[in-house]
């Protein structure tokens, strides 16, 4: 059966666990100059509604690295947006490509693809979800602490497509994340709901203070998303209490680590005495997209 990755409730909590584990020995034998090549034959369609650097670039040679191949459909390049339905689109892909991944807005032409295509589907973003960023924010976090289970992780900003991939990422592994966001501008509070109601150690506040004291991992994120941009002089505002500096830093535990999935809009969410300082753990959480992605490549194509 085909998998999918639309959000990290695809996938359970022996899958990520394997994941991570494969996407560190593939980190280890790219460093050591080997040569895997289980996709050789294998070609990846990536449909992209939005910008991107990273999971553009880290998909593309992720494949390469694996012997195979990638198309890169560019906003506005597909018949998609003359009018041509998702469930065609998914039907025709299905005959030429083994994955398509797919960034996008709303999470249900995700759903869609993935529903009416018979090769495996990946989120590489929408406006809700961004499943394999937080694959490998937890990979990166495993690199540095060895454990995920027992840290406190803080989420700081805006309730978003990150902020909602970690409390899937909280609903299968065992930390406790603390999630600080100004008021109206929470994450999917239905799936909070769900986590809380399954006992899960999810806390919601206002105050990014009591969200980061004591944590081992402090997260930011853009204030204005991919598709905000009309919002980001208000939030800009609204968000300023939210800024991850030095002095909120001084809140987290000594050895605590500092991620942001990038682009970070430096001196807002997060200053570049932050990102630049020996905390920041943002540059190997980059890297780690490449790996972890050709973990899941392999897992989905192989
Ligand atoms: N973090 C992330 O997804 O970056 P890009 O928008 O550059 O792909
Ligand atoms: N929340 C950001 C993440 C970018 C990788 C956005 O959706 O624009």
């Amino acid at each position: 059966m085909k998998r999918d990755l639309l959000t990290i409730l695809d996938l359970s909590r022996e899958e990520i666990e394997a994941l991570l584990k494969r996407a560190m020995e593939l980190k280890a034998l790219h460093r050591q100059g080997h040569n895997l090549r289980p996709l050789v034959g294998k070609t990846l369609a990536m449909i992209f509604d939005k910008p991107s650097t990273r999971t553009r670039v880290s998909f593309e040679a992720g494949m390469a690295q694996l012997g195979g191949s990638s198309i890169y459909l560019a906003p506005g390049q597909t018949q998609l947006d003359r009018g041509e339905p998702i469930s065609d689109t998914a039907r025709v892909l299905s005959r030429y490509v083994d994955a398509v991944v797919i960034r996008t807005f709303a999470q249900k032409t995700v759903a869609d693809l993935a529903r009416h295509a018979t090769i495996p589907i990946i989120n590489g973003l929408t406006d809700t979800h961004h499943p394999c960023q937080v694959l490998s924010d937890l990979m990166t976090i495993q690199e540095r602490f060895g454990v995920i289970s027992g840290l406190k992780v803080a989420w700081v900003g805006d309730g978003n497509n990150m902020a909602n991939s970690w409390i899937t990422a909280a609903l299968h592994l065992d930390f406790s994340l603390y999630l600080a966001c100004p008021m109206d501008y929470e994450p999917d509070m239905d799936l909070l709901e769900q986590a809380q109601k399954e006992g899960r150690p999810i806390h919601l506040g206002t105050d990014p203070r009591g969200a980061v004291e004591q944590a081992h991992v402090i997260n930011t994120d853009v204030w204005a998303s991919m598709g905000q941009e009309a919002e980001a002089a208000a939030r800009k505002e609204i968000f300023k209490p939210y800024q991850v500096n030095a002095e909120l830093l001084k809140l987290a535990r000594p050895e605590a680590i500092v991620l942001h999935c990038l682009p970070a809009h430096r001196g807002e969410e997060i200053t570049s005495e932050v990102l630049d300082g020996p905390q920041s753990a943002a540059w190997d959480q980059a890297e780690n997209r490449l790996h972890l992605q050709k973990a899941l490549l392999e897992w989905m194509l192989k």
